[in-house]
């Protein structure tokens, strides 16, 4: 249900995001073209606020035109689509449109071929390429460009607005300085935030980046920084610091650039809380408790999933605690995700074999060990496994927040099952009533998963009452609250439901 959001006048919010907050298609047939609303959690918190301020969204359409093609218009959110997005108008939305060469070494070479990799302390897969860069700070131009067109707009609708520009994310980390730079001219007041969803690395590890000097220079020029743990803010902090020598204050979270003072802020990131308890009390029943004990994995397939390790701790489960056999199955729910890039093509043949092994080594005539579903299911069926589960396995190598951990807690609504959680995830830093593991060591997920399969009600009880506590608490809507009050904006006030 979304409710009206009231916001006050001063502020207009841009959002610049890589990804549009709805995906467009293009039929290759017809020609038409079609908005699909998102459902994360991200969009269902931030679509309000941008439609009820009359602010903007900029992003790239996912669409391709050649060079003499004019692009189609956006367009209008279909009568019937109901959800938060909706509310948006296509003019509020500012396309970005990019050649597809140069989209492909910005998206796939350097944000997914070098950043994602390097920022998840995955150094040895990151690859660094000098054609890449210069089409990210290319594409970072374009958004910036954008921005700018953006913020001229709702000015000539509002003189009275500051417009508060949110920008999102790894691929966006260089935009700042562009649009600082271009709307100096217009004497326009401007206020710029950031917020980066993955990890930020240590410096050891960032510092491999040949160009983490100006990423560090591009992210400063924002008056904010937001990121998901205390950690990665230290991090930062420490970089800036080390390589470009700024002072800086860890305890208060500041630093010191070109006589600025920048804000650097641990936002942890919530999801509709209210919304996955609902789905749960609504969906049917597709796990039957009494009869199927399931340990639920959803993941998208991305090597910071950890989904080898994860099969393998199922396997050694099987092999140390032979009682289990016909007892219990593994499911696990996989998103096919980047799928242009080789190394994804890669890991899901790897993980298709693995299935088939540990699926050929254990059973029965009755009986498989692993389900493996590759593809995207509803969140309303998602919810229902969430719910019937007796246990989740969420076991990333690395993982800026992870929000799997965060719906299956909101999903308990019978029953409470357990969730086994990684170490190495924004969220463990905060859910510690969870079974926390090193996902490198087998045996120890292995033996988390047998403690969780044996653990007495009263102990599941316990534990689940008080992740759903804090989850509830600190929901997508507090983090949005909390963003806003670091921007000093007056756009939402404090406990204001945006959605629930
Ligand atoms: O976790 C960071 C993130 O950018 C999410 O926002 C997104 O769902 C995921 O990674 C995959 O991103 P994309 O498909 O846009 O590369």
């Amino acid at each position: 249900k979304e409710e009206n959001v009231e916001v006050a006048e001063q502020d207009a919010l841009i959002v610049v995001s890589n990804r549009l907050p709805f995906i467009i298609t293009k039929n290759p047939l017809t020609g038409d073209v079609e908005r699909k609303s998102s459902a994360g959690g991200l969009v269902t918190a931030v679509a309000p606020v941008v439609a009820q301020c009359k602010g903007k969204w900029v992003g790239w359409t996912g669409v391709f035109y050649g060079p003499n093609e004019e692009p189609d218009p956006i367009p209008e959110a279909d009568i019937n689509d109901k959800t938060p997005t909706a509310g948006i108008k296509a003019e509020q939305i500012v396309p970005v449109y990019c050649d597809e060469k140069r989209f492909k070494n910005y998206y796939d070479g350097c944000c997914n071929g070098g950043l994602w990799p390097l920022f998840h302390s995955m150094q040895d897969r990151a690859v660094f390429s000098d054609d890449h860069w210069q089409d990210y700070v290319a594409v970072n131009e374009l958004f910036a460009e954008k921005t700018v067109e953006a913020i001229r707009n709702v000015r000539e609708a509002n003189s009275n607005v500051t417009p508060l520009i949110w920008i999102h994310d790894s691929q966006l980390m260089l935009a700042a300085s562009t649009i600082r730079e271009l709307s100096k001219k217009d004497d326009i007041p401007i206020k710029i935030g950031f917020f980066l969803h993955i990890p930020f690395p240590p410096f050891d590890i960032f510092s491999i980046c040949p160009w983490s000097k100006d990423i560090l220079c591009g992210l400063l020029e924002c008056g904010v920084i937001g990121f998901h743990t205390e950690g990665y803010c230290l991090n930062f902090i420490d970089c800036c610091h080390r390589q470009l020598s700024c002072r800086v204050d860890r305890s208060a979270g500041i630093i010191e650039y070109k006589d600025r003072h920048i804000r650097v802020r641990a936002m942890p990131i919530g999801i509709p809380y209210d919304r996955f308890v609902q789905l749960a009390e609504e969906a049917p029943r597709v796990i039957k408790r009494t009869t199927e004990t399931v340990i639920l994995g959803v993941e998208r397939l991305d090597y910071t999933k950890g989904l080898i390790h994860r099969l393998q701790a199922f396997e050694k489960l099987l092999e140390d605690h032979p009682e289990y056999i016909e007892k219990v199955y593994f499911m696990q729910i996989t998103v096919p995700s980047r799928t242009n890039v080789q190394e994804y093509q890669d890991l899901k043949q790897e993980i298709d074999q693995l299935v088939g092994k540990i699926n050929g080594k254990f059973s029965t005539a009755n009986w498989s060990p692993v389900r493996y579903i590759y593809g995207c299911i509803p969140q309303s069926e998602l919810a229902s496994y969430y719910r019937d589960a007796s246990v989740a396995l969420v076991t990333p190598l690395r993982d800026g927040m992870n929000l799997v951990c965060k719906e299956f807690v909101a999903c308990q609504t019978g029953d409470p099952g357990v969730l086994v959680l990684s170490r190495f995830t924004g969220a463990a830093e905060l859910m510690q009533e969870a079974l926390l593991c090193s996902p490198y060591k087998i045996e120890e997920v292995a033996e988390a998963l047998h403690k969780a399969l044996q653990m007495p009600l009263e102990e599941r009880t316990m534990r689940m009452q008080s992740l759903q506590r804090r989850e509830k608490k600190n929901d997508v809507n507090t983090w949005m609250y909390m963003f806003m009050q670091a921007m000093e904006s007056n756009l939402l006030k404090p406990d204001q439901k945006i959605i629930t």
